[in-house]
């Protein structure tokens, strides 16, 4: 018995699968737009509790209204003594992005608002889960005899972040390129973690349930797990003579280079350029240029022999190596930066939901006969 199939879209490449005021990638001419703003008008003059008011209610704040957001944001950096305990219970080489995922599952469970889905209720969960997840990755960094500090009501976020991941307050210079590396990650339309947001919400799980599934699709390396592999393609080549072979022989093979090529952009990422001349900038100070060195030599040489360019991953890796932050937690800020972006989607996925349910290609087989097991 032969059925009529429909050819499955690989990948959904090219799919619409949602409306969205959020985020517009355009991919044919590198410009990334939030609520309308293209990426480079915001880039380097809003913090990051700025762009994430925009992303979650549409338009720029007020002075006074970022700073409510703000003390609002900061005051919810704390997690519940349960919490804690749960992530004391974690193995010393847990892997990062998994203690994350767990930490904001667990959190579902002790949230005031944990069974509830209004409008009022998601953003109050959307600004908690966006501070712990700030404290949880932060304390990932603690030498662990050290004590559990406090955010200060008198920071900003991106310092606060800081100051809870290094014990100390945080110069201007590393200051500022946290918030723009928040920024520039805090969304990107549809990708492969937010639909999992979404998808996950469609079923009217709550805003853990979907920040717990998009964190789950973040940490593969053809995602945001790409930022850690490319520090250890970096590391592994060591020297800017052995560039080109590497790559020939990494092309030749087959192998992908990470931090390279994306689904949607057929010119350069937008994001990459401002990471690129972060990542200039801080490695010459951070006594690493030979990193951004070897990053040069990689970008010119994939571009020659296979016509792909940087994605947002590949200069992030030296920009946050340069910053001093180990390589296991690079996709872990990659994740705190998302959750502004998440959390937005899962508002608006809620706010007009239909059950998010494609269908597939079945290649199975049909009319099988049982055969009781004795007989097999
Ligand atoms: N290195 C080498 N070749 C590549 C790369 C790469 N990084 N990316 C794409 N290609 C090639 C593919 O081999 C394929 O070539 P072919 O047509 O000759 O077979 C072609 O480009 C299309 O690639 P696909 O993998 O089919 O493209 P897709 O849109 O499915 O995947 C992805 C996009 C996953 C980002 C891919 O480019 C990739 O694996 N990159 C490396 C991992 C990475 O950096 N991920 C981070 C993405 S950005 C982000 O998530 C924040």
């Amino acid at each position: 018995m032969s059925k009529k199939r429909n050819q499955p879209v690989r990948g959904l490449k090219g799919i619409v699968a949602a409306d969205t005021a959020i985020t517009f990638v355009d991919g044919q001419n590198g410009k990334l737009y939030h609520r309308g703003y293209e990426l480079d008008e915001l880039a380097s003059k809003v913090c990051f509790e700025e762009m994430v008011y925009l992303l979650w209610f549409g338009t720029l704040p007020t002075a006074s209204q970022l700073e409510d957001f703000r003390s609002e944001l900061v005051a919810e950096m704390r997690l519940p003594n349960q919490v804690w305990d749960i992530i004391k219970l974690a193995p010393p080489n847990a892997n990062p992005m998994v203690l994350l995922r767990t930490v904001v599952s667990a959190l579902g469970m002790f949230d005031p608002d944990g069974g509830k889905n209004t409008e009022a209720a998601n953003i109050r969960k959307a600004r908690r889960i966006l501070a712990q997840v700030a404290t949880v990755v932060a304390h990932m960094n603690r030498p662990k005899d050290e004590p559990i500090r406090s955010a200060d009501g008198r920071m900003g976020f991106a310092e606060n972040f800081l100051y809870l991941f290094n014990g100390k307050i945080p110069r201007k210079l590393d200051q500022d390129v946290v918030n723009t590396t928040l920024v520039l990650h805090a969304d990107h339309g549809l990708a492969a973690s937010t639909f999992a947001a979404r998808v996950t919400v469609s079923t009217l799980a709550g805003m853990h349930s979907a920040i717990a599934a998009a964190l789950a699709s973040l940490k593969g390396p053809l995602h945001g797990g790409a930022n850690r592999a490319v520090m250890e393609m970096l590391e592994e080549i060591n020297e800017p003579r052995k560039v080109k072979a590497y790559i020939k022989g990494m092309l030749q093979t087959g192998q992908k280079i990470m931090g390279f090529g994306h689904r949607v952009y057929q010119t350069e990422d937008p994001r990459s350029k401002h990471l690129r001349g972060y990542s200039q900038k801080l490695s010459k100070k951070a006594g690493t240029s030979h990193l951004f060195e070897i990053s040069q030599k990689i970008e010119q040489e994939v571009l020659e022999q296979k016509g792909i360019r940087p994605n947002v991953d590949f200069y992030s890796a030296t920009v946050q190596s340069a910053l001093g932050i180990p390589k296991e937690l690079f996709t872990c800020i990659f994740a705190l930066a998302r959750t502004a972006g998440w959390t937005a989607h899962v508002m608006e996925q809620f706010n007009d939901n239909r059950l998010i349910r494609p269908t597939s290609n079945y290649t199975g087989g049909f009319d099988l006969k049982y055969v009781p097991i004795n007989q097999r």
